[in-house]
């Protein structure tokens, strides 16, 4: 049946698997570990849900609850690995101008998410986090976001950072205009502006530059995320669609990371010593 009303679309039906890890999924992550570094901050643009979506006859919104699935795995595969910072992009600044419809069902989903959640997330000691301008999520969204992050407060294992409502030149100009404050009210130069206290002043002065950016279904972009803190991570495109990114893939996508040579400017020979 092709859904046209989201309304209809009976969000109660959002269950997720709970499955034990299996036997070789241990060994193929031990396995990555012995091989190479794993990266420290993984983030990823989960897109393609829309074209999921559309390839089953479904509306777009059927891809975004997919989606969630492939979060939850993504999520505890990372945690297993012992990656410290995950990073999902799950609402840029331009979704604002979805149909409204899209992003209604998108903050219900949201919500429903976290309700389900935020316990075994607490359970497995990860720490949630968001990132960007969450004043223009309905107030019932920022309830269920403030409960998670307060609960999972002093969580150790990993930090899971939802980017929501996220671009990174909004980031930037918020960094921008808290300088130019500073400076108008004497407390800094001009010339004290250097690029530790841009990044200081940006949304994520406490977490590490991503190291490797992943994004799904085959666009070639960046689409305004994280665009200062990218300056050196390594990417990895896949043309699988968001709902079908799996474990499996994250773990190619590692082995991809582990082959490359990270030089930073710098020459071969000078960061192989
Ligand atoms: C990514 O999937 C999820 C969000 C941007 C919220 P899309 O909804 O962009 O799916 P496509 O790109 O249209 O297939
Ligand atoms: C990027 O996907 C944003 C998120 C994944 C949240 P989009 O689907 O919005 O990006 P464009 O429009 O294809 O660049
Ligand atoms: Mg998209």
């Amino acid at each position: 049946m092709l859904y046209t009303n989201y309304a209809e679309y009976n969000l109660d039906t959002l269950t997720l698997t709970n499955k034990k890890q299996t036997s070789d999924d241990r060994l193929l992550q031990s396995r990555l570990g012995e091989e190479g570094r794993i990266p420290r901050h993984i983030a990823v643009i989960m897109d393609g849900n829309g074209r999921w979506a559309k390839s089953r006859g479904n509306i777009r919104l059927f891809g975004h609850k997919a989606g969630v699935d492939s979060v939850r795995d993504i999520t505890e595969a990372c945690a297993q690995l012992g990656v410290e910072y995950l990073t999902l992009y799950a609402f840029s600044t331009e979704n604002w101008g979805r149909p409204m419809d899209e992003v209604t069902g998108l903050m219900q989903l949201l919500v429903q998410s976290l309700r389900n959640e935020t316990r075994k997330l607490n359970d497995n000691d990860i720490r949630l986090l968001t990132i960007g301008q969450l004043e223009r999520f309905p107030e019932s969204c920022q309830r269920e976001l403030r409960e998670a992050i307060d609960l999972t407060r002093d969580n150790k294992r990993m930090n899971l950072c939802l980017a929501l409502s996220y671009s990174g030149r909004w980031d930037i100009t918020q960094a921008v205009r808290k300088l130019a404050v500073q400076v108008k009210q004497g407390k800094i130069n001009p010339e004290d502006i250097s690029d530790d206290l841009i990044t200081s002043e940006l949304v994520t002065a406490d977490i590490p530059d991503p190291d490797l950016i992943i994004r799904t279904s085959g666009e070639f972009r960046i689409s305004n995320f994280l665009l200062w803190q990218l300056a050196y991570s390594e990417l990895y495109i896949t043309n699988t669609y968001w709902p079908d990114f799996r474990r499996n893939e994250l773990y190619e996508a590692i082995r991809s990371y582990q082959k490359r040579e990270r030089r930073f400017g710098k020459t071969s020979e000078q960061v192989s010593t």
